[in-house]
């Protein structure tokens, strides 16, 4: 019978194969977020008395992130912005798990309601030619939406969810497609886009999924039951399986995938320079473009919208 490897317990609840160790509740738990804080450090990705926003959907990865967060440095100032997409039932059920989290933590919640601030949803463009992307499309609209969030909420960092799985298969995906520059976009730390802009950070690149939903049932957390409906099961998921298959062999490959591009980032950074940013003509967000790519989606959205 297994023994917890921190303080010799006998009741057992997880066993993190990579590093042959099983542990109790309360050191699976401790052991998390030493990791957390351990990565923060690491990677310089803010300070004690830095204001910190942390995107939170309501999912497992980043109500782990907030609540480890809150436990790792208990002097740090939070704040959790929320972006409500309006999608029928789920984004509601999303909003109140995020809420019931925020005020158990007392922390100050930002909540950007798409429908209120934009006057369309993300199912709107189920009505456009991108209906069949629309989990690409929500990722640029939340990209653009998380920028001005910290720009309102007054926060010089960002923190998001992405986890160990998300960067290692955006990393196999990158490798295998040649699609170089979108490795910029999955560093841990990335420096602001523009002055007055948000560094962008991601916490969790060193903890697996399994783990964070495993830190949210014994900790207790309240998170979402209901997926997203446009939750696609091709692209990047093709490369968590992968990844999957992978680690049955060696249960450390994901780590050894992410340590060997966090080596490759920066000659790969040097080979391929970041493109020119200029303003955005619309939004006068940076963008490569003179339209960026939020306007342009919202643009055809709305011609949709007129054209109904
Ligand atoms: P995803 O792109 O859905 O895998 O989400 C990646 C990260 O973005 C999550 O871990 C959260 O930190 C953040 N995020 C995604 N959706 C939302 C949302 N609706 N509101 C706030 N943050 C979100
Ligand atoms: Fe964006 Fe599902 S949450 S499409
Ligand atoms: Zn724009």
């Amino acid at each position: 019978m297994p023994y917890c490897r921190m303080c010799g317990s006998g009741t057992v609840i997880a066993y993190l194969p990579y590093a042959k160790m099983s542990l109790c509740q309360k050191c699976f738990l401790e052991f998390y977020v030493r990791r957390v804080k351990n990565t923060v450090e690491e990677f310089k990705m803010f300070r004690e008395d830095d204001v910190v926003g942390v995107a939170v959907s309501g999912g497992k990865d980043s109500s782990a992130l907030i609540h480890s967060l809150s436990k790792a440095f208990p002097k740090l100032e939070l704040k959790a912005l929320h972006i409500n997409l309006g999608i029928p039932e789920y984004s509601d059920h999303c909003e109140s798990r995020v809420r019931l989290l925020v005020k158990s933590l007392d922390i100050e919640l930002y909540v950007f309601d798409v429908k209120k601030r934009l006057g369309f949803t993300i199912e709107d463009f189920m009505k456009t030619r991108f209906k069949r992307k629309i989990c690409s499309i929500c990722g640029t609209i939340k990209r653009h939406i998380f920028e001005e969030m910290a720009l309102e909420a007054n926060v010089r960092v960002l923190a998001t969810g992405h986890n160990l799985d998300d960067i290692a298969s955006v990393m196999l995906n990158t490798f295998f497609n040649g699609n170089w520059s979108q490795l910029t976009r999955i560093k841990p730390l990335l420096p602001p886009l523009a002055e007055n802009m948000a560094y962008k950070v991601k916490p969790l690149i060193r903890s697996p999924e399994k783990e964070n939903l495993l830190y949210c049932l014994y900790g207790e957390l309240p998170i979402r039951s209901l997926g997203c409906p446009h939750a696609s099961q091709t692209g990047i998921r093709k490369y968590m399986q992968l990844l999957e298959r992978f680690s049955e062999e060696d249960p450390g490959f994901k780590y050894i995938i992410l340590n060997r591009f966090l080596e490759l980032i920066p000659m790969i950074e040097n080979v391929f320079p970041k493109p020119e940013l200029t303003r955005c003509r619309l939004c006068n967000f940076p963008s490569t473009n003179e339209i960026c790519s939020y306007c342009k989606r919202i643009l055809l959205v709305k011609q949709k919208d007129a054209s109904a």
